[in-house]
Parts: structure tokens; sequence; C-alpha cells
């Protein structure tokens, strides 16, 4: 969640490890007093609890049971997974969820209530377990129709397509639902870099592939901006910068923008989800 007023007060973690990863935090995050003045705080890689040393997270791992997040795998592409966790169900994995998230999310209001929220975690898998990438939380039921609440992925994990992979699933979901949705604002500047870049590249190609099954039908189709929302899923608003009003239509001018999201798109070859393995449905 976002709010106007929330805490941006100084970063008062030095360090956490996390699993085989040792990260700088951003931000401030309400932890515990007594663990901010430590050099480093120790966090259980699978149900994220905090300790304050060392020996602490080995009595704990000795103790702990779980190999990856708790909750339902709903989607599984070896090696990667997504777990949907229910705020209400599995408070206490929620809430140390949200206060590690904090650690890299500024203008963020931390709602210890977690119940109104389900959370997807990424989570990819080795012979040790399912190690957490990243995850994205949604508003159970959300007036403004928002599909993402917050999103994010590690730092070790960032700039490798895991965040354009979080936000395809949300938008996969949204299309089960047969709903749009858009992500809650305001967006950081990371996530407004990352969701420009998925509209546009979502956008272009839908375009393109429409137009070569009119091409192949030898006949001149039209596509209107409510049948792109509902074909991807993303709200109107989300893409309508993308066209040029022209003669009180839109029409699809095929910007710089348009281009370069193409080519980059193209030139990565990146891990895509493929829905024919989500097992997922709606709960009311
Ligand atoms: N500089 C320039 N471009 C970037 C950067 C960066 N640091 N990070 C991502 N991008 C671009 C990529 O180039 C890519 O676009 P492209 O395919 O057109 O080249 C696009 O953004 C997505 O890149 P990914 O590698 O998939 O993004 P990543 O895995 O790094 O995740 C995320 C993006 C989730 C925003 C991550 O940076 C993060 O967790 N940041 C901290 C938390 C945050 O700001 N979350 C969003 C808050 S808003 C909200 O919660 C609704
Ligand atoms: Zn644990």
């Amino acid at each position: 969640g976002h709010s106007e007023d929330s805490l941006t007060r100084i970063r008062n973690i030095e360090m956490i490890e996390l699993g085989r990863h040792r990260i700088q935090p951003w931000y401030f995050s309400p932890y515990p007093q007594q663990l901010t003045v430590l050099p480093c705080i120790y966090i259980c890689e699978f149900c994220l609890k905090c300790v304050s040393s060392q020996t602490c997270l080995q009595r704990h791992m000795s103790k702990c049971l779980l190999k990856h997040p708790p909750g339902n795998e709903i989607y599984r592409s070896h090696p990667l997974s997504f777990f949907e966790i229910d705020g209400r169900k599995n408070k206490a994995y929620a809430q140390n969820l949200c206060l590690l998230a904090k650690l890299f999310l500024d203008h963020k209001t931390l709602y210890y209530d977690t119940d109104p929220f389900l959370f997807y975690v990424l989570a990819e898998r080795d012979e040790r377990g399912f190690h957490i990438v990243g995850y994205f939380s949604k508003e159970k039921e959300s007036a403004d129709e928002y599909n993402v609440a917050c999103i994010l992925v590690l730092p070790p994990y960032q700039k490798m397509g895991y965040g354009r992979l979080l936000i395809e699933f949300s938008y996969e979901l949204s299309k089960i639902e047969r709903k749009t949705g858009s992500p809650e604002k305001p967006l950081s500047d990371l996530g407004l870099l990352s969701y420009r870049s998925f509209w546009s590249q979502t956008i272009i190609e839908k375009l393109i592939s429409f137009k070569e099954e009119s091409l192949q039908l030898g006949e001149e189709k039209q596509i209107s901006v409510n049948d792109l929302s509902e074909i991807t899923s993303i709200r109107k608003e989300d893409h309508l910068n993308l066209y040029k009003y022209y003669r009180g239509q839109h029409v699809i001018v095929i910007t710089d923008e348009l281009k370069d999201a193409y080519r980059r798109m193209l030139s990565k070859c990146r891990t895509r989800i493929d829905p024919s393995k989500l097992r997922w449905t709606p709960k009311d």
C-alpha cells in the first residue's frame, strides 16, 4: 500500500543475510528496535523470520520445516514457481514479507493488517528448496480495481527480467478474472519504467499478430482500444498514450517508443509466463 504521509525515515538496518545473499537495504523498515543496532540481521529464507545472529539462524534452521513459501503452488515451470499466500491464513509469513519488502520500497505504509491481501511469491527451485526471488501483493477486493498493491524483486535478482515476469503474471490473473487491472499508485521510478516497458511490449506484440492475421485473411480489419484492453487486461489509460488521436479515432502510430520496446523484447530472450501451467481460479 502507499500513502502520502508515510514515514520516509532514514535507513535503519545496515545489512541483511537472506539465504546465500547479503543485501544492503535501501530504506527504513520497522524491524524491532533491538535489531537496528546490529551490523547484520539474519533472515530465514523460507519462513522469513528474522533473528539477530548466525548462531540463532542455525538454531532456527534446524527447527524450521519450511523449504518453500507457505500457501499453494499455483504455477510451476521449472525452476520457477509461484505460491499464493493468504495474508489472513499465513499472517506471520505475510508480515515478515512486508517487513522485508519495506527495506526496498519507499513511500509505502506498512500494513500490519495483512488480512485483506493475497501475496504471490516467485521462487526459484534447487536441491535445497525454493528460494524467494520477489513477490507482488494484491488486495482481495480492490475498490479501484488494482491488480497489484506492492511489487518487488530482491536486489540480487533485479534487472534480469523477473520484474517483467511478475507483472505478466499479475495480468494473467486479471485475464482469468475477466477484468482489467492496474498497479496501485504512485509507482516508484523503477516501477514506472518496468510497467511502461511491459505495456508497450504487450500492446505492440498484439498489434503485430493482429496485423499478420488480417494479412493472412487478406482483409483490412480494425481493432479498437477497447478490444486491446479486453485481450490484454491492461486498463485503457495505461496504453492510451501509445496512440495518436486522428480524425475522431485513435490511430496507432508505431512510435519510436513502441519500436524500441519491441526491439528490446526480441533481443532479450526472456522467460515468459505459460498460461497453460497456471492452476488458479479466483475466490469469491
Ligand atoms: N534502470 C533502467 N531500466 C530498468 C531498471 C533500471 N535500474 N530496472 C528495470 N529496468 C527496465 C528494464 O530495462 C526492463 O525494460 P526492457 O525490457 O524494456 O529493457 C524493465 O524495466 C523490466 O526489467 P526487469 O529486469 O524485469 O525488472 P526487475 O526484475 O529489476 O524488477 C522492479 C523491476 C520490480 C520495479 C524492481 O526494480 C524493484 O523491486 N524495485 C524496488 C521496489 C519497487 O520500486 N517496486 C515498485 C514500486 S510501485 C508498486 O509497488 C505498485
Ligand atoms: Zn524459518
